[in-house]
């Protein structure tokens, strides 16, 4: 069994601790945030942040999952400087990959990254440090998805895709074949990407197109 700490305690930790729990190769010490928001599915609160260099003296080999989501780009800033406290700290951020997800042959899935119930991942891709893959998203054959970047619920990247670090590819939203999008870009939810996106920015519709 391998100890973990979950730092965040809001909606997306709670999916985390949940998945976790099924994996059944962890046991969870417990959260820390900044408020005290009660046990989560069992879980007990620890405290702030603060606490992490307590939790790594009483559980020399803990590791870490950063349970803070990504609804906006600049969310991805607040999620790295949590990976930097991780990594300050020499905690080891292992894949946590859920055992309902479907990953193919040939996927290389880089430490911090979590992939949710339901994810599909096809052969030849590979995932950055710090990625959501979240509930039922598709990520298909030849992808590359950068650092930091969020595939929110059910949105679709089809084959040999690249996305660029700390991007929001948003709820349902879907990249047809072979295109690429530069880093920092938030796809808005249900959009259709249909050319590559070049220019950082958010991005509407179906075509998908930079808002002004
Ligand atoms: C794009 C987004 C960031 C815009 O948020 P916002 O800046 O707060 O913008 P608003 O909600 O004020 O909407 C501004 C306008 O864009 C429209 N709009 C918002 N989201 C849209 C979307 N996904 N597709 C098309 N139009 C959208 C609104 O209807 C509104 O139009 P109006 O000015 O004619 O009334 C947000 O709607 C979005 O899609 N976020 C991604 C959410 C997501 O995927 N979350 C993952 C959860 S795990």
């Amino acid at each position: 069994m391998t100890d973990i700490v979950v730092i965040g305690g809001g909606g997306h930790a709670k999916v985390i601790i949940s998945i976790i729990k099924k994996i059944k190769d962890f046991r969870i010490i417990g959260y820390t945030d900044l408020a005290d928001r009660g046990d989560i599915l069992g879980v007990e609160y620890l405290g702030s942040d603060e606490l992490l260099r307590q939790v790594i003296r009483d559980h020399p080999s803990v590791t870490a999952v950063v349970g803070v989501g990504m609804l906006k780009n600049s969310d991805a800033h607040k999620r790295k400087q949590l990976f930097d406290l991780a990594d300050s700290l020499g905690l080891n951020l292992p894949p946590i990959i859920s055992p309902d997800a479907i990953i193919n042959e040939d996927v290389e899935i880089s430490d911090g990254t979590v992939v949710m119930d339901g994810v599909v991942i096809n052969s030849g891709t590979v995932i950055g440090e710090g990625v959501i893959l979240n509930t039922n998203c598709s990520v298909d054959h030849d992808c590359k998805v950068g650092s930091f970047t969020h595939v929110a619920p059910g949105a679709t990247l089809s084959g040999g895709v690249t996305v660029g670090k700390n991007v929001l590819v948003g709820t349902g939203a879907v990249v047809i074949q072979h295109k690429e999008i530069v880093d920092n870009v938030l796809i808005s939810a249900g959009s259709t990407v249909v050319k590559d996106i070049l220019k950082t920015g958010t991005y509407f519709g179906s075509p998908a197109r930079l808002k002004l």
